[in-house]
């Protein structure tokens, strides 16, 4: 919902039900009062009261007009009978003590207990002929300035205070279920809108401090939700570009410090034996070939190393795009086989291809970065092959899902232990690290590309007697 509708149907709600509430308290009021108390609502009872003291009102001012001669003429006195007769009321008019006029009906009993009533300012209603009278006296001048009293004697049926008691009791259950629902309604409101937005200020400030990690999970109206949506993605546009920048430091410091240590090397060698030529040490043509050779074998082991780094660092930052492309399997690795075929040959490797496919004929990858895979996997077989016959077979099957290569030689094995750690920058065992044949990278490269592919590249060690490194990819 919208923050406008939701305020739409608050509103609304605050004056409907609060009605509803009224009118149902009247719906009862009026229920149990005519049910239990055998009491009427007497609307027209109280009309007929308000009617009557606003006649007898007038009345009144129609008396204050006039002096004792026109009261006691006959014709006023049929003035104030004649309106009398519509009210139902009944007049006693005082002029100093004395009563001047009192309506005919009125047997001297009534009029002495209504003259006391009023001296005594009671309020209690009289009796008189059947019916009761509120009695409402007013203090008048006459024209000679003499003082006195009108005392109106007002028909109330018994019921007229209920009607009273019934306005005051339904607009108090208005009031209070106002009340009510104004809360209630404000609690809600405060709830849907404050308080996520309540979450979103504390998500600000963690985010202010520093931490980013803590998700801003959408809650509330429509509105709320799409700010916190815009907020969750700045969070981690921001922890993505802190996460980049971490990573160009780290890929900086790896850069500086391999090339400090690795390419020493290879460059200490290199300077001793140009130092050596310049010496005179090469003294025949013989050895200064040979000195001049190892110069040009130690220049390649810098240059491969550099070009290693400098791939592994772009592939590192994301720097590289891959394009991937259909290729037919068995056709790609028959490829591979054959290329490094001579060189393995070379050093006394065999190598072939089973294909163990049932379906699948292609699969999508990039195939020059997917080659670098496979040339540094071969390159590692021959390497650390120590058989006199080496053996390489690239097995290719399949699953449900992946496309499965195993490429597994008969050299000298990896420790168990190490298996998972042959995929970190840099690492190198031991027996390796003596060759110095390598930068390290060799299989960090492979495992960037190979995840580049959204696959997965592990090895098995068939400890004395293999490697077998493993890539599984997606389907197509
Ligand atoms: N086929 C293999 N047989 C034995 N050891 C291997 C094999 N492949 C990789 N390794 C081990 O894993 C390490 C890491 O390999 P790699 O990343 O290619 O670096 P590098 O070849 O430059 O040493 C190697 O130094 C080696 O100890
Ligand atoms: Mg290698």
């Amino acid at each position: 919902m919208d923050i406008k509708r939701r305020l739409i149907i608050y509103n609304t709600l605050t004056i409907i039900i609060p009605l509803i509430i009224t009118a149902i308290t009247a719906f009862i009021l009026t229920f149990v009062s005519s049910e239990f108390l055998g009491k009427t609502i007497g609307y027209n009872n109280f009309k007929k009261v308000t009617f009557i003291n606003s006649e007898l009102l007038n009345m009144t001012k129609d008396i204050a007009k006039s002096d004792n001669k026109s009261i006691e003429d006959e014709h006023f006195k049929s003035y104030l009978e004649s309106k009398l007769a519509i009210t139902q009321g009944k007049i006693i008019i005082n002029k100093n003590g004395i009563v001047l006029y009192s309506s005919k009906d009125i047997n001297n009993i009534s009029l002495e207990n209504t003259l006391q009533q009023s001296r005594d300012k009671s309020r209690d209603p009289i009796f008189i002929n059947d019916t009761y009278y509120s009695i409402s006296s007013f203090p008048i001048e006459f024209k000679d300035k003499s003082t006195g009293n009108v005392i109106f004697l007002t028909p109330i049926g018994k019921d007229s205070g209920f009607f009273k008691r019934f306005i005051i009791y339904v607009l108090i259950a208005f009031f209070a279920s106002y009340t009510l629902v104004s809360i209630i309604v404000s609690y809600a409101l405060s709830k849907k809108i404050l308080l996520p937005i309540s979450l979103l200020k504390k998500a600000a400030d963690e985010i202010k401090n520093g931490n980013l990690d803590s998700e801003i999970v959408e809650s509330g109206d429509k509105e709320i939700r799409e700010l916190c949506s815009n907020f969750e993605e700045m969070r981690i546009k921001l922890k993505d570009s802190i996460h980049m920048k971490t990573k160009y430091d780290d890929n900086r410091k790896m850069l500086v410090s391999s090339i400090s240590h690795d390419l020493k090397t290879p460059l200490t060698s290199i300077e001793g034996y140009v130092q050596g030529i310049l010496d005179g040490v090469a003294n025949s043509p013989e050895k200064l070939e040979h000195y001049l050779k190892t110069i040009n074998v130690k220049t390649k082991q810098m240059d491969s190393m550099i070009n290693d780094l400098l791939l592994y660092s772009k592939l590192d930052l994301g720097q590289i795009p891959f394009n991937f492309e259909k290729t037919d399997i068995d056709e790609y690795f028959s490829y591979c086989v054959e290329e490094s075929y001579v060189i393995l040959k070379h050093s006394n490797i065999d190598i072939k291809l089973e294909n163990h496919l049932d379906n699948s004929k292609y699969f999508l990858i990039d195939r020059e970065r997917f080659r670098r895979v496979i040339l540094n996997i071969l390159d590692n077989s021959r390497k650390y092959m120590n058989k006199d016959r080496g053996e390489i077979t690239i097995f290719i099957r399949e699953n449900n899902l992946s496309i499965i290569i195993e490429i597994r030689d008969n050299g000298s094995g990896i420790d168990e232990e190490n298996t998972n750690k042959i995929f970190d920058r840099f690492y190198r065992s031991d027996s390796a690290r003596s060759n110095a044949k390598g930068s390290g990278l060799g299989l960090a490269i492979a495992k960037q590309i190979v995840e580049g592919h959204k696959g997965k590249i592990w090895a098995n060690s068939h400890k004395d007697q293999g490697t077998s490194i493993i890539i599984s990819l997606a389907k197509i």
